[in-house]
């Protein structure tokens, strides 16, 4: 099939192509590198041995959007294109609506123009914000916390709204849990700009050197060891998730909407411990209070996915330490800052160019 991705050259999106490319689809990648680099397509063109186009473009500009859909036949269309960090979503609320919602209206008014009638969304666990009961079924009361919360949880409903007024659209929403790890060739990975403000890019750069001791926010969580407790899933069992969405539009011709996680909350502690084994590594770190607006634990029922798409995470905790730490250890400062030219992507802004 022929896939757009839009947002293909981040963190998820990057391993989405991966797979998709290993499953012979062929794809065009459009991103503005808001928060990502153009070294991430390079790396994708060397792992995969594909054509893989791409096409500078930020969603937030209709024409530009319009321009990917002129004279091209999509099957369906991936969308990872966000802004996505919690804190920097409240002070900025504005310039989050502006690119997570707009940019999603004006992919859904192209796509609709074009007759192109797939869509998997990127959506997340955070819209159940702090759940009443774990494991979070895809039924729990849908709570926002924050404004990024509240983008992801609009554009779910534009998306649905859509879909009710036009039968023949069906769109997959995939709630992520908590993506870690990288490509096992450690080529790709996670390359958080500044800060990271996800606990395993913080391990990481903790154990590479970057940073002198991770915090950690609260200790006194009524949890089994008094850390915060999440669900960790290992991004390539995502990025399969995708094909397999992909694979369920094409098949049943209708939606749905399913949890990512493997269904197991790991704590803080427990994460670090496995990192320093995976690493060999030792991880210095203090608890520090808890932060505001966090939850104790959240982990997902993934039963449903399992169910619709005969999806289900394989790779443990082990394999995700393991391979964020090959990720890091072989790229100790991420991708480094580049240029779209220094990286060797060829652009024309007006037209789909292979590498
Ligand atoms: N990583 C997580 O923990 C997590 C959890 C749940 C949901 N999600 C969602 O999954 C998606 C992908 O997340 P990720 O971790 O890969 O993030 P990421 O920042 O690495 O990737 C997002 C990509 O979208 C691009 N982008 C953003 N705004 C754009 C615009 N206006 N025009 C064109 N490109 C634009 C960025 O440059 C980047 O390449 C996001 O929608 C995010 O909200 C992520």
């Amino acid at each position: 099939m022929r896939i757009l991705v839009c947002g293909g050259a981040g963190y998820i999106g990057s391993h989405t192509c991966a797979v998709l490319a290993a499953r012979g689809h062929d794809l065009l990648v459009a991103d503005n590198f808001v928060n990502s680099s153009p070294r991430a397509l390079e790396r994708l063109r060397r792992l995969t041995g594909a054509p893989i186009c791409f096409q500078l473009t930020d969603l937030r500009v209709r024409a530009e959007v319009d321009a990917l859909f002129e004279g091209q036949r999509f099957d369906a269309v991936v969308h990872f294109a966000a802004l996505k960090a919690v804190g920097e979503s409240c002070e900025r609320p504005l310039d989050y609506f502006d690119n997570n919602i707009s940019g999603t209206i004006h992919l859904l008014q192209a796509m609709q123009a074009a007759g192109v009638e797939r869509l998997v969304f990127s959506s997340s666990a955070t819209v159940y914000g702090d759940p009443d009961s774990v494991p979070v079924r895809e039924d729990a009361a849908l709570r926002i916390t924050n404004p990024y919360g509240r983008t992801k949880l609009v554009m779910e409903q534009l998306i649905g709204d859509l879909c009710a007024s036009d039968p023949s659209f069906h769109a997959a929403n995939l709630r992520y849990f908590n993506p870690v790890g990288a490509h096992p060739s450690g080529l790709i990975g996670e390359d958080p700009g500044g800060e990271p403000n996800n606990l395993m890019p913080y391990v990481s750069q903790v154990a590479v050197g970057r940073r002198e001791r991770l915090r950690i926010f609260g200790g006194d969580w009524p949890t089994v060891d008094g850390t915060g407790v999440r669900d960790y899933i290992h991004v390539m069992d995502l990025a399969r998730a995708h094909a397999d969405a992909i694979d369920y539009l094409v098949r049943e011709g209708r939606g749905l909407t399913v949890n990512l996680g493997t269904g197991r909350g790991v704590s803080v502690l427990e994460l670090v411990r496995a990192f320093a084994k995976a690493s060999g590594r030792e991880i210095p770190y203090e608890v520090v209070a808890r932060r505001a607006g966090d939850v104790a634990e959240v982990y997902a029922d993934p039963s449903l996915a399992h169910e619709l798409l005969g999806w289900r995470a394989e790779l443990g905790v082990d394999a995700m330490c393991r391979d964020a730490w090959r990720w890091q250890s072989m790229n100790p400062d991420g991708y480094g800052r580049v240029g779209i030219e220094q990286a060797g992507i060829s652009v024309d802004p007006s037209l789909a160019v292979a590498g």
